[in-house]
């Protein structure tokens, strides 16, 4: 009996790899998972242990909690400006409504356009819809954002989807706003659907005026935007997201989160209403933080031999060209971890795309950026020399 071919096929995470490797080794310093290394804010923490302590511990609606998804729809009230009753769906996670938006907007077959290098599940959610996935490779020459002409170039009839992450995992870029509107114009043109995952949009730096794709004329229809609590009030271990579609979409989308994750705990939801309505400060006090971090490691990166980068404008990651060292992504991370202990991943784990890179994460401390990257630097005066 052989299991699935979807099981067998599904690649492992190229930082699980790094990770099993460092489990062996003492004195590592990571910058690997994309996970901030803030506690949640105090309050947000407070509301859930009171509801559970008041016993809120049974099922809620599939479609999320009222009061959150009213929260949600206040939080979006200027730009989607959702009706909370049919356009919003609480999922596990960000990760979850991005699978079941995929499930509901395409069949197998439907060509999905992802825009590579990329994060790695989005691999995953492909290969789990049956879609054919249809690369659009992003370079640093165009600072990762993918031009309108490119997208035209790999739109064909069967193109039904397009995936869409700004600012995104793992090159820090950010569309900037002539480039969505042109993008924009053109999905709807080819009357594509869009799956705009917007998950790290209150982390952009620079004074940079953040540009949702959904702002122009016709994609608030066609897109499904997707958030989530994770990145944004350092929640990754809540497993709260969202979605906001048309009702038709969203009515879907439940359905099948019916019959998969359900609905999410009752003091997680009212957890996630509390940040949404108390915490703006916390999160951009966080905001702050990585900006600071992003100036750190972007000068001591640049101050090294054989690499270089294009400075992030978003997200929390470093996308760091390797190629000089005539090395392969894979065997770079691998060996500068074996004679340093510092962890990255192959930019290869984002495509392959990404071979010639490697991505370092900033969410962690000062102390570790200055001690990490001071290793890596050592390690390429020895290796260039
Ligand atoms: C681009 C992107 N989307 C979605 C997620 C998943 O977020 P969540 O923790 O809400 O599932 C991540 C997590 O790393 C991410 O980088």
């Amino acid at each position: 009996m052989k299991l699935s071919n979807l099981a067998r096929n599904m690649g492992a995470s190229a930082i699980r790899a790094m990770y099993n490797e460092a489990l062996n080794m003492t004195d590592t310093i990571s910058f690997t998972v994309g996970e901030p290394d803030f506690v949640t804010p105090r309050i947000i923490i407070d509301e859930a242990v009171e509801a559970w302590q008041r016993g809120l511990t049974h099922y809620t609606p599939n479609a999320g909690i009222q009061e959150l998804r009213k929260a949600i729809a206040e939080y979006h009230k200027d730009d989607l400006n959702p009706n909370y009753q049919n356009e919003i769906l609480v999922s596990c996670g960000a990760m979850e409504s991005l699978q079941l938006a995929l499930l509901t907007l395409v069949d197998p077959g439907d060509e999905v356009i992802l825009v590579t290098p990329a994060w790695a599940n989005y691999f995953g959610h492909i290969a789990m819809s049956g879609a054919v996935m249809k690369e659009v490779r992003v370079t640093e020459e165009t600072e990762f954002i993918p031009t309108v002409d490119q997208m035209r170039k790999a739109i064909t009839p069967k193109t039904k989807l397009v995936m869409i992450n700004s600012p995104c995992n793992p090159t820090g870029a950010v569309i900037d706003s002539e480039t969505s509107k042109g993008l924009a114009e053109l999905f709807v043109e080819h009357d594509l659907f869009v799956i705009s995952d917007e998950i790290y949009n209150r982390l952009v730096y620079d004074g940079l005026k953040y540009t949702s794709i959904t702002s122009f004329p016709g994609m608030r229809e066609r897109t499904v935007y997707i958030s989530g609590f994770s990145k944004m009030f350092a929640m990754t271990g809540w497993r709260l997201g969202y979605s906001i579609a048309r009702p038709d979409i969203i009515q879907a989308m439940t359905k099948l989160h019916e019959n998969s994750a359900s609905c999410l705990p009752e003091p997680t939801q009212l957890a996630g209403a509390r940040a949404l309505k108390s915490c703006q400060s916390d999160v951009d006090r966080m905001r702050d933080i990585y900006e600071k971090r992003r100036n750190l490691i972007f000068d001591l990166v640049n101050d090294m031999p054989g690499v270089k980068v294009t400075k992030p404008k978003g997200a929390f990651y470093l996308f760091v060209n390797i190629k000089d060292t005539g090395m392969k992504s894979s065997e770079f991370c691998m060996d500068l971890l074996r004679k340093t202990g510092v962890v990255t991943v192959p930019g290869t784990g984002f495509g392959d795309a990404g071979e010639g890179y490697i991505r370092l994460t900033y969410a962690t401390s000062d102390e570790n950026i200055i001690e990490g990257m001071g290793r890596m630097k050592q390690y390429l005066v020895n290796r260039m020399s």
